[in-house]
């Protein structure tokens, strides 16, 4: 079933990321140089709080439990493009960003 979920762009300051919780699914959501990202926030290695990590060279999340790190804009591991989390579709209407759930 896919599910539209907004959140307010102005309560997430450019270079920061708010986390959302939708149906039991922990959603990172990154303001990046005007423009918005949103991933799944459990790292893929041990279910780290990979959205929780340090944002680092503009674009790439850091996982706070062994540093496996991925491109917010993409979700795909830096090292490995094989690995990957969840990445959701975001669209953005005035303050309102539609992040979509499949
Ligand atoms: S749980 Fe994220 S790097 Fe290990």
């Amino acid at each position: 079933m896919v599910k539209e979920i907004t959140v307010k762009a102005s309560d997430i300051p450019r270079g920061e990321r708010k986390i959302i919780d939708v149906d039991g699914i922990s959603i990172a959501v990154f303001s990046i140089a005007d423009k918005f990202y949103a991933i799944d926030s459990a790292c893929p290695h041990q279910g780290g709080p990979l959205g929780n990590g340090e944002l680092v060279d503009g674009a790439t999340i850091v996982c706070p439990f062994h540093a496996w790190s991925f491109d917010v804009k993409t979700g795909i591991n830096t090292k490995f493009d094989s690995i990957k989390v969840r990445s959701f579709p975001v669209k953005v209407d005035g303050d309102e960003i539609k992040i979509t759930i499949e």
